[in-house]
This record gives C-alpha cells, sequence and structure tokens, in this order.
C-alpha cells in the first residue's frame, strides 16, 4: 500500500515530534498505512468516539499532542460535548480531523457526514476551524497547525489541487486568487475547501460576461483572516459566500458578523444549503442537484448582479469596432430641447467629444474605470473634470459618507464636521489662518473677490485663468452676454509668466489678482514670487484659485509646492473626492471680514455628507502621499509619451502641464488640432479609454492603466503620423470633431488696462 501524502507528512511530523499520537476510531481510510509505521503511536480505539476524545484530552494533559481522526459527524454531533468540555475548555492541543464533511460522503445519509461542521466546531471557544482544498494544502499546513497550542478542526480532503497556492503552509491566512482588473474585481467569492475548484470555474465563465472575479481561499474561518476579506468587502461590488454547508454558522455568518462589527456595507449573495440537508449521491450529483456547479454559480451571480453591472459592451481592450451609443444616443435625443446646452459642466458636454462615436452618459464608475449606459466599459482620464483625487467609489471616503448619512444629511444648527474639516484644512493649506466652505469653486472664488474688494476698498480685479460662471469672472470672455458693462469694466487679465502685463494691469485701484497658480506651464523665473512682490507693493491682495493644484501638486496645494504664500486660496475639486465642497482659506485679518461686513452664507454651505467625504479625503491624501504617487505615475507617462513621439520623430506633439494633470499638445504645424484631438480621441475610445486631451490622474490609476494608455498610444500615434504627412485626419474622423476648449491661460481675452 503506497502511503498517501497526508499520511507521509504525519509519518514525518510523528518521526520528528516523539510526542506526536494518532488516533482513530475505526475510521481508518485515511490512515491505512499509518499502523505498521507508528507503531505504538498509532492507538484506534474501536468504536466509540466518545472515549477517544477524553483519551486525547487526557494525554494531551500530559504533554502528548493527538490527532483524532473520525467522520466528521461523530466529531461534530455525537463527540460534540465532549469536544467542547475536554478538549476546548481546557484549550488543550488536540487536533481533530473530521473525515467526509460537506458534500463528500458518497452516499451516506446524515449519520455520517457534516454539513454543519464548520458552524459547530467553530462555536467552541478557542477552537480552530481549517478547511484545506485539497490533500496538498492539508499536507503544507500540518506542521504549523501542530506548532499550534490551540485545538483544531480539520475538514479532511485527500482531493487533488485545482490551483497553485500562493501562501503554502500559513493555513492562518486567506489565500487570494486574484482577478484579473488589477485590484478593482467587480466580485469576491468567499469559499473553501473542494469548493474552490467550482469557484474557479465560475469565474472563467464570469469573466467571458465581463465580469472579474477574485477568489478567497478562506481556509481557516476561524479566526478569519480579517484583512484580505474587507479588502475585497471594500473593493468590489458583491460579496458571494460558497460553501458546503447550512446558511447559518458558516461562511456567510463569519462574513456578516465581520461586516457589522466594521460597519462595512456591500451587497452579499451567500450560495449555500440554506437550511436544508440535501441528498446524497456521488459528488458530481450533488453538486448539479443543489447547484453549485460552476455554470450555476455564474448563473447566480450574474442574476444577482442584474442592471447594477452593465455588461456586454466594448471594454478596456483593443475593441474590432467602435462602441455601441444607442442608449447615449437616445438620451440625448430627449435632452436637446429640454436642457439647454445639453450638459451642466461645459466640460462633459458632447462638444468635447467625437459625436457619433464617443458615448455621452456615463451610468458607473470604480476607481478609474467608468462604464456608459450601453455597457461599455472605459479606463477614464478626464476623472469627473477633477474632483475624483482617488477615484470612483473608493472606499474609505463611500464609508464616511454611508456612516453620515445614517446620521443626517443638512441639519438646523452647524455640524461638527465644519470644525474638524476646517482644522484638517488649516494643518494642510499654508497661509489657512481661517476657512468658509461653500459647494462650488466659483462660489469662493467669488467671495475671495468680494472680501478682497471689502479688504481694500478697491473695485478692480485682475486675473488669468478660469474661474467660474460668476458675473465678474466670465465678463471677461467672449460669453459674456447679460453682465452689465459696469462689472466688465473692473476686469482685466494678464499673461501668465508674464511679468510685463502684471505690471501693466495692476494698479492702485486693483482690489486683487486671482490666479491659478500652475495650468499647464509651470511658473518661470520666480514668476510667483514676483506676483507676490508686486501685490504687496501695490496694495492688492494676491488670490491663488487651487482647484487644481489644491491637495493635488502637493498636500497643501501650490502654495506648498511653489514656497509662495497667497492671501486668499480657493479650493474645490479633489478635497472630497467628489463630493460638492469647496473652501476658501487665508488671512485671519482678511476673513474676517466675513463675521459682519461680507455677506457669504448658503443653505447647503455646512452639508454634513460632503463634509464627511473630505474628512474622510483629507487624511488619505496624506496618509497614502497621494500627490507624490500622481507625480510619479504622471512622469512616468510623460517620459513615456515623449518617447513614444521621439522614436516616431513627432516634433508637434507633446505632453504640457504638472505632473499630475497633463494634456496633450499638438503644435499648429500638424494641423488642425481639434481635428487632431479628435481622431486620437476616437481611436482611444475604441480602445476602452475616455479622454478629451488630458490626463486627469486619481489615486485609482494603476501602473498597470498607464502602461495601458502608452500602448494605445504606440499604435495611434503612427496612424496620426501619416494622416498629418497625408494630409487625411479630418477625412479619417469617424464623427463631427470635438469643438474649441473653453478654457485658456495665454493670451485668453487679453483685455489690458490701457483697453479699458
Ligand atoms: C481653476 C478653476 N477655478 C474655478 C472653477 C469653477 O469651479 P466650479 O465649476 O465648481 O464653480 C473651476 C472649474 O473648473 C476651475 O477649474
Amino acid at each position: 500500500m503506497t502511503p498517501t501524502l497526508y499520511e507521509t507528512t504525519l509519518r514525518a511530523l510523528a518521526a520528528a515530534d516523539p510526542d506526536l499520537v494518532v488516533m482513530t476510531a475505526e475510521n481508518r481510510a485515511a490512515l491505512r498505512s499509518l499502523p505498521p509505521l507508528l507503531g505504538d503511536r498509532f492507538i484506534d480505539v474501536g468504536i466509540c468516539e466518545q472515549t477517544m476524545i477524553g483519551m486525547a484530552a487526557g494525554l494531551a494533559l500530559r504533554g502528548r499532542k493527538p490527532i483524532v481522526h473520525a467522520l466528521a459527524a461523530f466529531l461534530t454531533m455525537r463527540a460534540y460535548e465532549f469536544v467542547r468540555t475536554d478538549v476546548g475548555i481546557a484549550h488543550l492541543p488536540v487536533k481533530l480531523v473530521g473525515g467526509v464533511p460537506g458534500f463528500l460522503s458518497d452516499g451516506n445519509g446524515p449519520t455520517h457526514q457534516a454539513i454543519e461542521d464548520v458552524a459547530i466546531m467553530g462555536g467552541i471557544p478557542g477552537m480552530k476551524v481549517f478547511c484545506p482544498a485539497d490533500e496538498e494544502e492539508l499536507a503544507a499546513a500540518l506542521p504549523a497547525l501542530l506548532a499550534d497550542p490551540s485545538p483544531c478542526y480539520i475538514r479532511y480532503t485527500g482531493a487533488r489541487p485545482v490551483v497553485e497556492h500562493p501562501l503554502p503552509g500559513q493555513p492562518h491566512r486567506v489565500e487570494v486568487v486574484a482577478g484579473d482588473r488589477d485590484g478593482r474585481d467587480t466580485v469576491a467569492i468567499l469559499t473553501h475547501g473542494l469548493l474552490l475548484g467550482q469557484a474557479l470555474e465560475a469565474r472563467r465563465r464570469l469573466a467571458a460576461e465581463g465580469v472579474s472575479v477574485r477568489i478567497l481561499n478562506v481556509r481557516m474561518p476561524r479566526p478569519l483572516d480579517a484583512d484580505p476579506v474587507l479588502a475585497a468587502a471594500r473593493d468590489t461590488e458583491l460579496v458571494v459566500t460558497l460553501e458546503d454547508h447550512l446558511h447559518s454558522g458558516g461562511l456567510h455568518s463569519i462574513l456578516c458578523e465581520l461586516l457589522v462589527a466594521r460597519g462595512v456595507r456591500v451587497p452579499v449573495l451567500p450560495i449555500d444549503l440554506g437550511d436544508r440537508w440535501f441528498q446524497p449521491a456521488l459528488l458530481p450529483d450533488v453538486l448539479a442537484r443543489e447547484g453549485f456547479t460552476g455554470e450555476a454559480i455564474a448563473a447566480k451571480i450574474l442574476d444577482k448582479l442584474g442592471a447594477r453591472v452593465p455588461r456586454g459592451g466594448n471594454g478596456v481592450r483593443s475593441n474590432a469596432a467602435d462602441p455601441s451609443i444607442e442608449r447615449s444616443q437616445a438620451l440625448w435625443a430627449r435632452a436637446r430641447t429640454l436642457i439647454p446646452a445639453g450638459t451642466q459642466t461645459l466640460a462633459k458636454g458632447p462638444g468635447q467629444y467625437v459625436d457619433g462615436v464617443a458615448p455621452k452618459y456615463l451610468a458607473r464608475g470604480k476607481g478609474a474605470r467608468v462604464w456608459d449606459v450601453d455597457g461599455n466599459e472605459f479606463l477614464d482620464m478626464t476623472m469627473a473634470v477633477g474632483p475624483l483625487s482617488l477615484g470612483y467609489a473608493y472606499p474609505a471616503v463611500d464609508d464616511a459618507i454611508r456612516a453620515q448619512l445614517e446620521d443626517g444629511i443638512t441639519f438646523s444648527l452647524m455640524h461638527p464636521l465644519e470644525v474638524e474639516v476646517a482644522e484638517l484644512i488649516r494643518d494642510a493649506v499654508p497661509g489657512a489662518e481661517a476657512a468658509r466652505f461653500s459647494k462650488t469653486g466659483c462660489d469662493v472664488t467669488s467671495a475671495a473677490v468680494r472680501v478682497a474688494r471689502a479688504f481694500t476698498h478697491r473695485e478692480r480685479v485682475v486675473c488669468c485663468g478660469y474661474h467660474g460662471w460668476h458675473d465678474w469672472y466670465i465678463s471677461v470672455t467672449d460669453r459674456n452676454a447679460g453682465i452689465p458693462q459696469s462689472t466688465q469694466d473692473l476686469m482685466s487679465t494678464f499673461d501668465y509668466n508674464n511679468l510685463e502685463s502684471v505690471l501693466d494691469a495692476v494698479d492702485d485701484q486693483t482690489a486683487c489678482v486671482i490666479l491659478e497658480p500652475m495650468v499647464f506651464e509651470a511658473p518661470r523665473d520666480g514668476f510667483l514670487a514676483e506676483l507676490r512682490r508686486i501685490c504687496t507693493e501695490r496694495g492688492a491682495l494676491l488670490v491663488f484659485d487651487e482647484m487644481w493644484t489644491g491637495f493635488r501638486l502637493a498636500l497643501g496645494g501650490a502654495q506648498e509646492k511653489f514656497g509662495v504664500t497667497a492671501d486668499l486660496a480657493c479650493f474645490s475639486k479633489a478635497i472630497a473626492n467628489g463630493m460638492p465642497l469647496s473652501a476658501l482659506t487665508g488671512r485671519a485679518d482678511v476673513m474676517r471680514l466675513f463675521d459682519k461686513d461680507v455677506f457669504f452664507f448658503t443653505t447647503f454651505g455646512g452639508e454634513a455628507l460632503s463634509l464627511a467625504a473630505a474628512a474622510a479625503t483629507i487624511p488619505e491624501l496624506r496618509n497614502k502621499r497621494v500627490p507624490e504617487a500622481l507625480a510619479s505615475r504622471g512622469r512616468k507617462l510623460r517620459d513615456g509619451y515623449q518617447a513614444i513621439a521621439s522614436e516616431l520623430g513627432l516634433g508637434w506633439t507633446r505632453l504640457i502641464g504638472m505632473d499630475a494633470r497633463t494634456m496633450v499638445a499638438f503644435d499648429a504645424s500638424a494641423g488642425n488640432g481639434l481635428h487632431l484631438k479628435s481622431f486620437v480621441q476616437q481611436e482611444l475610445i475604441r480602445r476602452g479609454v475616455l479622454w478629451t486631451g488630458f490626463h486627469n490622474l486619481s489615486y485609482s490609476h494603476t501602473d498597470s492603466d498607464i502602461e495601458y494608455l502608452l500602448g494605445a498610444y504606440r499604435e495611434i500615434l503612427p496612424q496620426l503620423a501619416r494622416h498629418v504627412a497625408d494630409g487625411t485626419v479630418a477625412g479619417a474622423l469617424r464623427g463631427k470633431p470635438v469643438e474649441p476648449v473653453f478654457r485658456k491661460t495665454t493670451k485668453f481675452n487679453t483685455k489690458p488696462k490701457a483697453a479699458r
């Protein structure tokens, strides 16, 4: 008789440890070759399991290490009382190996097998429960289990492995079989034992449906290795517990206890036996009849996902054709006449995307991926035009929002979060001696302008960049209808990095100079410091509009990055990972005017969900060193793009901007910039990338996302180069090209002082 792997492992362990004793109660299936090999350290007590448990406890009290073998049913049901009192309470190092647990008995009924064993054994204080998936996993775990002074119940299996185990010999740890989405899988399946194979089969079938599955082999459900389980609950849309067990007491109960204790919410789908027994038969028949085949499991999961996860469209890969955008177009047809401009945010509007090729409406986002209403998946390089510093549905932030939602959204008095977030901002932002909140970027840029006018008793404002839709700023653009001439007359602009134009615009009537401290050009020759000096000299306040730079260029924004402190600074976008919150910070003596003289109040200013989001986002940005991570990924992208362009000899394109937010620039020599951009956009859309010329990086963009995007550029730029050389870019467009981008920092409606 050739010994099995389990037997040879036990024999080797017995040879190394004279205290090890192998026991059974006439249940020798797993031990056939051991009696002659172990001699008097093999004890068969006959059919009297209870006696065996008592004996094992007695031996353990005398320093021996017994491994007891019986049918799982005898251990769990008949000997339970003995296990609980003799072994459990004394915490003796007895290992209880249960044969035919779960579905494993080929034909015996409830007298010989146990499907409630995890619950029963797991209910004994101090008892560990180990559920290996195969004999290799079992054998690899034995040394660690024997070295552990706790009692342990082992669900015996002699099955062959279906997967290579990443953590052999570490039975206390959950093994994660990763999905194919870089940690952004849609579903997590928690399982163990023989069903690991069925889970793998379900995963294969779900992958074909575009659903990425991560599998957690929970070898030791009690005590649970919580971290990978919590990570799966946070990272995925649905957690499935798959077990050959009753509904209560097994994996499903254990998972729910953990989620409740940690306050984590995620939909959970239990696939188990419910509260009924099953009809014993040969294993394949049991699996089919009870709905535990890979196919049946996949179908249950798809059913549960339902409309939550649109499937079947183009994905983030090289798709053969443009995505189907039928539903997008149908929504657009309804919106066209009902919603003027169609959009609430210009940069999200149809004018920024190739009409007829690009989707118009998104339904869902996770990490750096989005799904449109037709079910197409995209890697998103726009990230809601800035707010998603961490990523879509970022667990730490969403959990904070949900927790706050339980308590309320907007209140009749002030909320403590107003104080807490103000303190977080004060600690992060240079010069933030005081802070006020509002909802939009232009709320706070307009408040800054008003308070600057009140503080200086001057009315003129000098700006550079984009600051929002309110009268004072938008009057300097060609979209100035409806704004009184008197408002326009108070405004001037200057060119970034051009001190001459600043000196020309700022005079003794200037209340403030407001600018984005950096957009796509870095400050040259100490431009910001000079600006600071000029403002101080001429008695104007310096206001930094840090919508893009704040909490992104550095945690403390451009003020920290460039070492220049403005009098006032305006923040929004990155601060609350997608929730509507803006903040105005600055000098206490200026901000004090908001006490009485300057009116700046709004119903939703202290709305608590957004503040809760900021209270979760800001520490996360700091602790995970997000600005540094964005810069490093941005540099990788910039270097990669530059390398492709120079390999191809394309002197007319490069990436400009700060690392965390770059833009693809085309020289006029290459042709119509809007056509070039439209071509790149349509080709990226076919490859599953949503792009409007910018790379607005979030913490959820991974290195492999960057590599994927670079791979796409490597394919697209040579095609573009050919069209540029042949003058055929416009002809290669499959839809209507994009329209001009509205904002520009240099020479954009410059209205110098002389023209006033
Ligand atoms: C630099 C800058 N300032 C101000 C604003 C206005 O912010 P909001 O659209 O939230 O009013 C924006 C918006 O894009 C911006 O980019």
